[in-house]
């Protein structure tokens, strides 16, 4: 029953069979079935004896549905199954004993899923919906987290500074250049472009959480994730306008922790209201990538974001990228902005509209439309360090800085006063 899935042979089989003690469960399974395009007829009576009988004699099904009530000792009798029935099948078992360590068994046992009776038409569905994914193709949660999970959240001090662009393509690096299982998890539930930027449907994985946190969990994680790539999976949403979104955030941070267990990269698009709403988003991220521009209103902002996270995500490594930087058409030269933030900018993006432009058409992460763009090397040494830091974070066990928000703030208003009114361009 558990052994490796052959594919080959499964085409040969019945999708499904279903083997059941009542009437009453006939009567759930039967419609469920049918909407699967699978035959009412294939429900069958005479539990798990009858189960025994026939596919000693038969083909094995795909998915096979057991019940167990009638049977004295599931377990011995499960066994019996598993000699007649064909490496592959997914056998989804009912029963009307509850008892975790019987669930246990069966699980060890090559079980797929046991359904405490009486059930209801969505476990059930749940229950075929999670057969057929083993079916179709390698888990998420199979192939996943081999290597301990990196989490990076960016977070842009200004609106339009690039941090969904830098998201998607660190993203899309991490599992391509950096070979780890990568899930890019867009926060920004009404405006997110985290899909978009993948050529991708959102759809309603984020919605769902949000509205059902309790639900989430791994198998959830492995169904709702939008797969981009062998590497990549994404968790967008498009929420309607009209639409409040409800939350006091915890689905936020359990998805981050169930997409911890399953992936080994994480990258949060992290809209700056969402951590100003939400603080406990940032702490346990391993490394916070802040996204500016060489602006007076993001030099401002860079300094009150970095401050924030040195109080709120003490654990965090934090990585300064500037975007779209023009050298000579700056509001804020480089080296203004460092002396007002206190600390060097790590990673300058030059400013590329055509290549932007170029991802945008081709429904491609920046980093993949750009190889040969001026944008490709930094975009590959923010991954580089990304993961550098990340180690270093964890290394160091998190320990707070400290620092002064008055202080800097301080060299801001400094900034702004020996601004000649006149002149904005200076060199970056
Ligand atoms: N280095 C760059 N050069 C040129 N254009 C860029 C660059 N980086 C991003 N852009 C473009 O800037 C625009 C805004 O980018 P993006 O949506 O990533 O910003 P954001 O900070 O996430 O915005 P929001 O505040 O709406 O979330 C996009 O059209 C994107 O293609
Ligand atoms: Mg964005």
């Amino acid at each position: 029953m558990n052994a490796p899935f052959n594919a080959r042979a499964a085409s040969l089989r019945d999708p499904f069979t279903a083997f059941v003690c009542d009437d009453a469960t006939a009567d759930l399974l039967r419609p469920v079935a049918v909407e699967h395009g699978w035959s009412p007829e294939k429900v069958n009576k005479g539990g798990l004896r009858n189960a025994v009988q026939t596919l000693s004699v038969s083909a094995s099904p795909s998915i096979l549905f057991v019940d167990l009530s009638e049977s004295g000792d599931p377990l011995s009798d499960i066994n019996a199954l598993a000699e007649v029935c064909e490496p592959g099948t997914v056998v989804i078992a009912a029963g009307q004993v509850n008892d975790v360590r019987l669930y246990r068994d069966l699980v060890a046992s090559g079980i797929q899923d046991y359904l405490l009776k009486p059930f209801t038409a969505d476990q059930l569905r749940d229950a075929f919906a999670n057969a057929q994914m083993i079916i179709s193709g390698p888990r998420v949660t199979e192939t996943a987290a081999e290597r301990p999970n990196v989490t990076a959240a960016v977070i842009g001090v200004r609106g339009g500074v690039g941090a969904s662009t830098i998201a998607s393509s660190l993203a899309w690096l991490m599992g391509d250049k950096a070979g780890r299982s990568t899930a890019l998890l867009d926060l920004d539930v009404h405006f997110g472009t985290g899909a978009l930027a993948l050529d991708l449907e959102p759809g309603r994985g984020l919605t769902d959480a949000i509205e059902n946190p309790s639900r989430i969990d791994g198998l959830f994680i492995e169904r709702a994730m939008v797969r981009a790539n062998d590497r990549l999976s994404v968790l967008s949403a498009e929420a309607p306008l009209n639409q409040w979104i409800l939350t006091d955030g915890s689905a936020f941070f359990q998805l981050q922790e169930e997409i911890r267990h399953a992936f080994e990269g994480t990258v949060i698009d992290m809209p700056r209201n969402m951590v100003v709403q939400f603080p406990h988003l940032v702490t346990d991220v391993n490394v916070v990538i802040v996204v500016v521009d060489f602006t007076l209103a993001a030099t401002r902002d860079a300094i009150r974001v970095l401050s924030w996270l040195k109080a709120n995500a003490g654990q965090a490594k934090v990585i300064v990228a500037a975007n779209k930087v023009v050298p000579g058409i700056q509001e804020v030269s480089r080296k203004d902005f460092e002396h007002s933030i206190e600390r060097k900018v790590d990673i300058l993006l030059p400013s590329d509209s055509k290549a932007a432009m170029q991802a945008a058409k081709l429904g491609q992460p920046l980093a993949k439309a750009a190889k040969t763009s001026k944008l490709s090397q930094p975009l590959n040494q923010l991954l580089a360090l990304a993961l550098e830091q990340a180690a270093a974070a964890e290394e160091a066990g998190g320990k707070p800085a400290g620092g002064s928000l008055l202080g800097k703030l301080g060299n801001f208003k400094s900034l702004v006063a020996k601004k000649p009114k006149a002149t904005v361009a200076q060199t970056a």
